[in-house]
């Protein structure tokens, strides 16, 4: 198995000694690793595997067998703070008839001193704690925990040496890709800026290598990640923009579906939206984030856009792609809004028709400006505006699926289905799920498919033939 460097990095900088001993005295042992959160974990957590398997180690789910369970942490809500906080609250029994089990927590949750220090203080039996910006120390970080047999505690404040990070095994054919990192944007109820640090932009070379070599592994769709996207290059030296960098993606031979996420409003240039008329590989998708549809509310969450200006995005976005599937996040229950601002974000949602949304009851977040605020909003009244809201969107997006009956879609096939065999499932251009029959050869492909059915979630069709 290989663990590919960036341009620049020497097989020194990622500590190939450390993978080597950890292959000799843990090779053969099992792990399981559990993501809570965003892509950008789900990617970091295939940076750890990768890692883990180059060592020898192998991957389970059963954490009664395992010798590490790692968990990879997110801040963004209470609730997703709890289920680790009960997760590593378990282990503790896990490990008594698991003795040789080593805990070891990592992510977003860990990037924070406050929770960092809860951790430490009420769970004894955590190992190992890593953040989101040293991931290629964990070699040395399983070591020292051998060698001193004490807890291991290993955090850096921001991404300081971007070029010895490694790449993630290709699983499939498609992959994400870091571009930008951290977040300068202080939305009031966010958390992230005070995890995941400022912005750093990765620079344009380094990504298209990046991308060349997937390729070179069989990929062809790639998902470029970061907090904001949309201001990419701001920390380069020669200044690029997203949308040039999209043009350079979309030159690279072998790619044949660019998506990316997430795009903040107020940063969506018209250059970027003329690239949805000129690169015919951006997918028909953007997810963007609207939060709220009252500009009472958009301004206390500091967002700096207003509905209009919103508004005006998806009727530009529409002119050059017509069709674009569109996806948001949207919140309900932040500080102060009252039945009216939640009126307009219904309102919102049913102009803006979104194929699909992640819908989010707020939740504080201890350091935010969004907490120190008064009138909180009770939580039975967030809880009646968020089923209200769900009903809403799924009331469309079932609209948009069904709609979508009848039509041929290129479909991007990525794997059979887990559940049922005779199935295999894709995603349209516009990142709607289709399940069709299982063919082998159209596996990573990408075939017309006509759509014969559907409901909220998913689409089934068959593959029209004579079209491959
Ligand atoms: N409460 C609820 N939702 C939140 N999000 C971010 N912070 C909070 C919070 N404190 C949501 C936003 C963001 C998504 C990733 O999570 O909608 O876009
Ligand atoms: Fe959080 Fe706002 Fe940054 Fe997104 S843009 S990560 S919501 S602060």
């Amino acid at each position: 198995m290989k663990v590919r460097l960036f341009k620049g990095a020497t097989m020194q900088d990622l500590n190939t000694e450390f993978i080597q001993r950890v292959r000799e005295t843990h090779g053969g042992e099992r792990y399981v690793i559990t993501t809570h959160g965003c892509q950008m974990n789900e990617h970091d957590s295939e940076k750890i595997k990768t890692l883990l398997d180059t060592m020898g180690l192998i991957e389970t789910d059963d954490e009664e067998q395992a010798d590490f369970s790692i968990i990879n942490t997110c801040s963004v809500r209470h609730s997703a703070e709890d289920k680790v906080i009960g997760h590593i609250g378990r282990l503790k029994h896990v490990k008594k008839t698991n003795k040789k089990l080593k805990v070891a927590v990592c992510g977003c949750m860990m990037q924070r001193k406050e929770s960092r220090d809860y951790v430490l203080e009420t769970f004894p039996h955590v190992n190992i704690v890593f953040g989101t910006n040293n991931i290629y120390r964990l070699p040395q970080l399983i070591l020292e925990n051998d060698d001193r047999n004490t807890r291991i505690v290993d955090i850096e404040e921001s991404y300081s040496n971007l070029d010895n990070r490694i790449f993630s095994e290709v699983k499939g054919n498609s992959a994400y890709v870091n571009i930008i990192y951290g977040c300068n944007n202080f939305c009031t109820y966010c958390i992230v800026p005070y995890t995941r640090g400022r912005e750093i932009s990765r620079s344009p070379e380094d990504i298209i290598e990046e991308i060349q070599a997937l390729v070179a592994d069989g990929v062809n769709e790639v998902t470029l990640l970061g907090q904001n996207v949309n201001s990419y290059g701001n920390t380069l030296e020669e200044k690029t923009s997203f949308a040039d960098l999209l043009r350079r993606v979309h030159e690279i031979e072998g790619i044949e579906r660019i998506q990316f996420t997430t795009s903040h409003p107020k940063d969506m240039s018209d250059d970027l939206i003329s690239c949805y008329g000129e690169l015919p590989k951006l997918a028909n998708f953007l997810h963007l984030p609207v939060q709220a549809g009252s500009n009472r509310v958009l301004k206390a969450m500091n967002r700096h856009y207003t509905r209009e200006d919103y508004f005006l995005l998806i009727d530009k976005l529409r002119a050059v792609r017509p069709d674009i599937a569109l996806s948001t996040d949207i919140m309900v229950g932040f500080p102060g809004e009252t039945e009216e601002d939640f009126e307009d974000t219904l309102d919102l949602v049913r102009r803006v028709r979104y194929d699909s949304a992640f819908t989010f009851i707020y939740s504080r977040r201890e350091g935010t400006r969004a907490d120190r605020m008064e009138n909180q909003v009770p939580k039975e009244v967030k809880d009646a505006r968020f089923q209200r809201l769900l009903d809403e969107i799924y009331r469309i997006q079932r609209e948009k699926y069904e709609a979508l009956i009848g039509t041929e879609q290129d479909v991007l096939f990525d794997s059979r289905s887990k559940n049922d065999e005779t199935m295999m499932s894709g995603r349209t251009n516009g990142f709607k799920l289709v399940h069709v029959p299982y063919e082998e050869d159209s596996i990573g492909k990408i075939r017309k498919v006509k759509i014969v059915g559907g409901n909220t979630f998913s689409l089934r069709g068959e593959i029209v033939h004579g079209n491959k």
